[in-house]
């Protein structure tokens, strides 16, 4: 991809579409979504109010981390924490797709609030061209909605921009690299940790979750080999195990660590026995509420990247 010709011709659209016109952008922390805020930032100025929610659904020290990002970035932004709205809207919700409808449509309730008080016309969001192929854009059967895509109501008052819509995950990768974003950061699903949580979403799960995710994401960034995207799912079954003298009955983690060119299909890893070990130990040493570790070993096809 030719950067410089790519950037001139988006500040053009840009400059036509949002004459003289107020837009917000919700980042999430990914690669995505930072980018076609920096890209809309740099034309717009302080005509562009860029959000990061916290939703409570992200990994340890995400929002630390994104504050820090985006300070660089030198984009005009607030953070909002809305933890306990996400986190209460999900009680008892246990299908999938109604995460992602319910997380979507509380992200648009939001970001609407915030573009109602800031005037902007527009919402500008990071989907690229897998988002939309695979939210059923015409190529292929729906197979998840995806929050930027799928999960937004039909009667939105906000106009949306997504000034990434045709382009791959390595063509956006250039880009953040253009723009010192740091972009090898592994992709991350709009509905995050929700997604990783087999069953409800409570508080006490997120803990779990957050901390066996960070234990991976520690151990992966000092191995050897590189993957595309590696996780931990908290599972809702239970099993027996043993601490100590005593039995107990705890939770269940699933690893999921996979290579990928632009996550439309993807390997399981065939990293060593000495790294799930250290990984296995380590999670169920540090964290006593989970007693056992597996590892999936599914590509996609027929698997999905994230288990729901
Ligand atoms: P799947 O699980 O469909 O994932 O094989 C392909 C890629 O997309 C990410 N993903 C999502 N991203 N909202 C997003 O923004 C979502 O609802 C969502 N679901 C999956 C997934 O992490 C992988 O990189």
């Amino acid at each position: 991809m030719n950067i410089v010709f790519f950037l001139d011709e988006k500040k053009r659209e840009i400059e036509k579409l949002l004459n003289g016109k107020k837009a917000i952008a919700a980042v999430s922390g990914g690669v995505d979504s930072t980018v076609a805020a920096k890209i809309v930032g740099d034309v717009l100025g302080e005509r562009l109010l860029v959000i990061y929610i916290d939703t409570g659904l992200m990994r340890l020290d995400e929002t630390k981390n994104v504050e820090g990002i985006l300070k660089k970035l030198n984009l005009n932004f607030k953070i909002l924490d809305a933890s306990e709205e996400f986190i209460s809207s999900l009680n008892n919700v246990i299908d999938p797709e109604q995460k992602r409808k319910i997380i979507g449509h509380k992200f648009i309730e939001i970001l609407e609030r915030e573009a109602f008080s800031f005037g902007a016309e527009y919402l500008i969001q990071g989907t690229i061209a897998p988002d939309w192929i695979e939210s059923g854009g015409g190529l292929r059967d729906k197979i998840k909605s995806h929050h930027n895509v799928g999960g937004l109501p039909e009667n939105m008052k906000i106009k949306i921009y997504e000034p990434l819509r045709d382009l791959y995950k390595d063509e956006v990768r250039e880009l953040a690299q253009h723009f010192g974003i740091p972009h090898d950061r592994q992709p991350f699903p709009g509905p995050g940790l929700a997604v990783r949580i087999i069953g409800e979403v409570n508080k006490e799960k997120l803990t779990i979750l957050k901390k066996a995710t960070k234990i991976l994401e520690d151990k992966v960034f000092n191995y050897k080999m590189k993957p595309w995207q590696y996780f931990v799912v908290l599972l809702n079954d239970r099993s027996t195990g043993v601490h100590g003298d005593q039995r107990v009955y705890g939770y269940t983690v699933a690893i999921r660590i996979v290579e990928s060119i632009d996550g439309m299909t993807a390997n399981f890893m065939k990293v060593d026995w000495e790294f799930l070990d250290e990984v296995s130990r380590e999670i169920t040493n540090k964290i006593p509420e989970i007693n056992r570790v597996v590892y999936d070993i599914t590509d996609k096809p027929p698997a999905t990247i994230e288990w729901e």
